[in-house]
């Protein structure tokens, strides 16, 4: 079965050479670089493991209304539904999703975290053109890696609308038991309350200096000091957080989501004392880390952005935007709380987890994880089967990532991501390389780095595609180029993204 992982393990192999440094010039692709339809990416979707199997999906991305613990909100959504129906497929099922688009705006679909085809990534200009309103695509790819992902566009600031999705990939051969697999969507919600995501943006692009009231700007200038966050508008200020050496973010919600439910109508969550379950957690925000924790119980951590980690036992988890996180838990006897802390935010996202019908209801506010340090990344490491092999270091690229709140310049290496020249400043590799990333983070704020179509290890760490970058610190990871194609790699923060927190990296002609 399986050529994929031959393909993949060969390219692995090549024992520990001397590394190699081939300095990259940031380049401006154009006419050398493999484009979304070139040859070499059909090959690579030749390569990959493929059951025969066909797993058919129909998304409908239109206007809808959803209730909020009785009040009504207008938003976006696929089917109706907030978040969008969980896709399951099986390690190698093609992926056939018929797309429909009701908006009154263009669209894509993005399939956050798999190594797919490049012309299927949803990434408009670059790999398709955007869906116009009224129209249709049909995506079809195959999944070669088993794990949990999601869904969601790659235009503007839709994924901050309900737009948004989980998408299980499932392994025939799963190695973990358990007697539930339940997939928690955890979000930070404003659209058709107190804005849209358009308007928060506009806002933060007027800077700091477009806001009115001042007020807490110690937690965000002074990086560290946990303290009260202010709201100005659709902003927020002093969100500090020493978990995230600083600005934790800096957008106003009045509502924290658990599977589109907020804390005043909680999604409840039922199995029998003693029952083992996988939970699939996905942060979908636009501009909050989570800190994820189950009140009464510890969470064996096995998985992050779908790959197989060394268990490790926390009473928390922190996830950055566009990150996941699978766990076990092991269900006590009673009712309890599930939370999702908004990191900085002085609020949560909240749920209930029901081992028993007697047990009173908790209270979104009655429990806060006791542990000092949540499971990260930083704590984790890759199972010896996903480990990278050793193998010489054919190219190193440095990423800066650059700006700032006040002027709200985001960019790499001090430049704004383009849309009408997207190959500007583009990173390229060849195929079958094997690249060092550095993503040196030169701000005062983290970074939820995402890479698409590939999944970078992270030194002697876990194998993921989404990694936090905390302020003034960098970031070495190792990637393996074998999936040619333009590939964005860009901050999960919406609005970093969308204010100019994107390049591409791009695989050369060969
Ligand atoms: Cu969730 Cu460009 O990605
Ligand atoms: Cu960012």
């Amino acid at each position: 079965m399986n050529s994929s992982n031959l393909t993949r393990r060969s390219l692995l192999l090549g024992g520990a050479g001397v590394a190699t440094a081939f300095a990259l010039a940031a380049c401006t692709g154009g006419p050398n670089l493999l484009t979304a339809t070139s040859s070499p990416v059909t090959a690579a979707e030749t390569a990959r493991r493929r059951t025969g199997r066909t797993t058919r999906v129909q998304l409908t991305a239109a206007r809808t209304d959803i209730d909020l613990a009785g009040r009504t909100a207008s938003t976006w959504a696929y089917n109706g539904e907030v978040p969008g129906p969980t896709i399951r497929a099986h390690v190698g099922d093609i992926i056939r999703a018929h797309v429909t688009n009701q908006l009154p705006d263009d669209t894509t679909v993005h399939w956050h975290g798999i190594a797919l085809r490049n012309d299927m990534d949803g990434v408009p200009p670059i790999t398709q053109q955007p869906i116009g309103p009224g129209a249709s695509f049909d995506y079809a790819f195959t999944a070669d890696a088993p794990g949990t992902y999601w869904y969601h566009p790659h235009v503007g600031p839709q994924l901050d609308r309900g737009l948004q999705g989980p998408l299980v990939i499932e392994d025939p051969r799963e190695p973990l038991s358990y007697d539930h697999d339940w997939v928690l969507v955890l979000d930070d919600w404003l659209d058709g309350v107190t804005a849209t995501p358009d308007q928060v943006l506009a806002d933060l692009k007027k800077g700091m200096k477009g806001m009115g009231g001042m007020g807490g700007m110690g937690g965000m200038m002074g990086g560290g000091q946990d303290g009260t966050p202010t709201r100005a508008g659709n902003l927020l200020t002093g969100t500090g957080s020493n978990l995230l050496g600083g600005d934790a973010g800096d957008v106003y919600y009045p509502y924290y989501l658990i599977n589109g439910r907020p804390a005043g109508d909680p999604a409840t969550f039922t199995a029998k004392p003693g029952q083992r379950v996988r939970l699939r957690i996905i942060n979908a925000g636009g501009d909050t880390a989570f800190r994820f924790s189950v009140g009464g119980h510890r969470l064996t951590v096995t998985h992050t952005d779908g790959y197989p980690v060394n268990p490790v036992e926390g009473d928390s988890i922190l996830l950055g935007m566009g990150e996941r996180y699978d766990a076990i838990v092991t269900v006590a006897d009673g009712a309890f709380p599930i939370v999702a802390e908004a990191v900085g935010k002085a609020d949560r996202g909240f749920g209930v987890l029901r081992s028993n019908s007697g047990s009173p209801t908790p209270t979104a506010n009655g429990y806060t994880a006791s542990d000092t340090s949540p499971v990260t990344a930083a704590v984790l490491s890759a199972t010896s089967a996903d480990t990278l092999q050793r193998r010489r270091i054919d190219r190193r690229i440095d990423i800066a990532l650059t700006g700032g709140m006040m002027k709200y310049d985001w960019g790499i290496n001090g430049k704004a991501f383009d849309m009408n020249n997207p190959l500007d400043g583009a990173y390229t590799v060849r195929e079958g390389e094997r690249v060092q990333l550095t993503i040196a983070n030169q701000t005062m704020m983290w970074h939820p780095f995402h890479v698409h179509g590939h999944t970078f290890q992270l030194d002697g760490g876990p194998r993921k595609d989404t990694a936090i970058v905390l302020p003034h610190r960098s970031l070495t990871v190792l990637l393996d180029a074998y999936n040619p194609g333009q590939w964005m790699t860009h901050c999960h923060n919406i609005y970093h993204a969308e204010s100019g927190m994107m390049a591409v990296l791009g695989y050369e002609k060969s």
